[in-house]
């Protein structure tokens, strides 16, 4: 007995896909972070020049240069407002999952994508200067983020952690439970997948230990203001969210490519990735296999913070049980490494690795090569190296800057390698190719 048995995904028969995405669009599950007076303050708590060009703006320029600055984006219906916020009513933004689950690239809002921009410490530092200001309670992120680091560079955050340390407060029925906090958190960032792997996975998260299913996405809700009832209440809703999420179809490239080189680059995927990635496009052939740490050699950190207690309270708890016996720990909930994700859609999910820190898919494709010390550029694409367009920092200029007394704003816009949990090591496969078979791949992975 090595795997969990796989359940049924609910979604796929019970849900409604466009009703999911209307929910993600408008529903508030979470308390408020912030009024809209508070929200078109923030241009006074910001640095100079920003903050006189943000004064001589109209209050929709202002509103646009805010969503620049936290890495939101405009609703299309309403560019007052984000994408990644519900407004109520009474104007409090409450934020969703399209938080960290919503992007664009290239300019594209693409469905599913993840925010690979989103400055959610930023945004939650000045909030709370502007609440400050304005003589307003401090929120649950206000107060969440003074013990907990939310996301050290933009467009990853410590989501992970934020799951564990909700759960250190509930039993296996949801109910909050006084326990004491928990000191042996171990922080990290992680860059979230895009949703249209979904479809192909079996399991969920980097190392694949949780079963999928509408339960399981409803974990983010975990603050104490939802008490048990509130998740058998909106068990439906998250019928409808997982069967959206489900419906998803990668992006294709927008760009032309050369069929020559897709065909060659084919030829060296079959022989070299295909064993682990499985093939694109096809859903029955994505073997979802597990790498074990020591081969796979990326980042160890988002491995090593779940204990397995940790992994079991999830799955023993109301998100991964569905009411049936708890199956033992088996090699899904105890895996030993990460998991290769499908390759679908590729070309427009970077960063890449699971943290976020190879900028490009050739820089993937060069191990050797890749930035130390990087900060992408606002929204620039790179469509030569297929990734984010970015500026490398030499690793002395960086330390300098830091000397100089970098504003905590600026450094969580630079990606430094060096730090916890960010390392860009590893996936060293493609170091044995020749560079002309890796021009061809290249090639090919765009075509995916
Ligand atoms: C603060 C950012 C953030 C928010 C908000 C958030 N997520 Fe995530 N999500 C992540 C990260 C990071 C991961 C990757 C975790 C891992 O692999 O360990 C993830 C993973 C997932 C996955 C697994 C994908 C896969 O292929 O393994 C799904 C599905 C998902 N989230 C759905 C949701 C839903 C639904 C919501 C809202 C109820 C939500 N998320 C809210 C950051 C977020
Ligand atoms: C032994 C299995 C294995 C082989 C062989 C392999 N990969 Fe991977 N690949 C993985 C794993 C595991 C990850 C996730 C690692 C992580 O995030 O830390 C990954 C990640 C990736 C990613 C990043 C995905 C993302 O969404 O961030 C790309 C791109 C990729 N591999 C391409 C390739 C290519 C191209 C080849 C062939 C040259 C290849 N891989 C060979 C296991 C493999």
């Amino acid at each position: 007995m090595a795997v969990v048995a796989i359940l049924p995904v609910a979604g796929a028969s019970a849900g409604d896909p466009e009703r999911g995405w209307e929910l993600l669009l408008s529903q508030a599950y979470l308390p408020a972070d912030f009024d809209q007076e508070v929200f078109d303050a923030l241009w006074t708590v910001w640095p100079e020049p920003l903050r006189q060009q943000a004064k001589a703006a109209s209050v929709d320029q202002r509103r646009l240069l805010a969503m620049e600055r936290y890495g939101l984006q405009p609703h299309p219906d309403d560019p007052s407002r984000s994408l990644q916020y519900v407004v109520s009513a009474d104007g409090s933004w409450s934020m969703s999952c399209l938080a960290c689950h919503q992007g664009q690239v290239a300019g594209q809002v693409v469905p599913g994508l993840p925010n690979s921009t989103y400055a959610l410490e930023t945004l939650t530092a000045d909030v709370r200067l502007v609440k400050i200001a304005q003589r307003k309670a401090f929120g649950h992120m206000d107060v969440g983020s003074l013990l907990l680091p939310l996301g050290t560079t933009n467009g990853t955050t410590n989501a992970v952690i934020f799951g564990v340390a909700l759960m250190q407060h509930r039993d296996a029925g949801l109910n909050i439970v006084s326990r004491p906090p928990r000191f042996d958190l171990v922080h990290h960032d992680m860059d979230a997948p895009p949703w249209w792997h979904y479809r192909k996975r079996r399991s969920l998260y980097a190392d694949g230990f949780a079963p999928q299913g509408h339960r399981m996405l409803m974990q983010f809700l975990l603050v104490k203001e939802n008490g048990p009832e509130k998740f058998r209440e909106w068990e439906d809703d998250f019928r409808h969210i997982e069967a959206w999420i489900e419906s998803l179809e990668p992006p294709r490239w927008p760009g032309p490519l050369d069929q020559q080189l897709v065909a060659e680059g084919q030829g060296v995927f079959r022989e070299h990735c295909q064993r682990c990635h499985g093939t694109a496009g096809a859903d029955d052939d994505y073997p979802e296999v597990v790498v074990p740490l020591a081969d796979i050699g990326t980042d160890p950190v988002r491995f090593r913070a779940l204990t397995d207690a940790d992994r079991l309270a999830l799955n023993q708890s109301w998100f991964g049980q569905f009411g049936e016996a708890a199956e033992p720990l088996g090699a899904r909930q105890q895996p030993d490494g990460y998991v290769a994700p499908p390759l679908d859609g590729i070309w427009a999910s970077a960063p890449y690795l699971h943290n976020g820190s190879v900028p490009t898919l050739w820089h993937l494709l060069h191990p050797g090569q890749r930035p130390a010390v990087w900060r992408r550029t606002p929204a620039g694409y790179d469509d030569q190296r297929v990734g984010l367009e970015i500026e490398e920092i030499p690793v002395a200029s960086f330390a300098e800057q830091l000397a100089a007394g970098l504003a905590a704003a600026d450094r969580r816009q630079v990606f430094d390698t060096s730090q916890p949990g960010k390392s860009a090591a590893g996936h060293d496969f493609p170091a044995a190719l020749s560079e002309a078979e890796r021009v061809a791949l290249l090639e090919y992975l765009k075509s995916l």
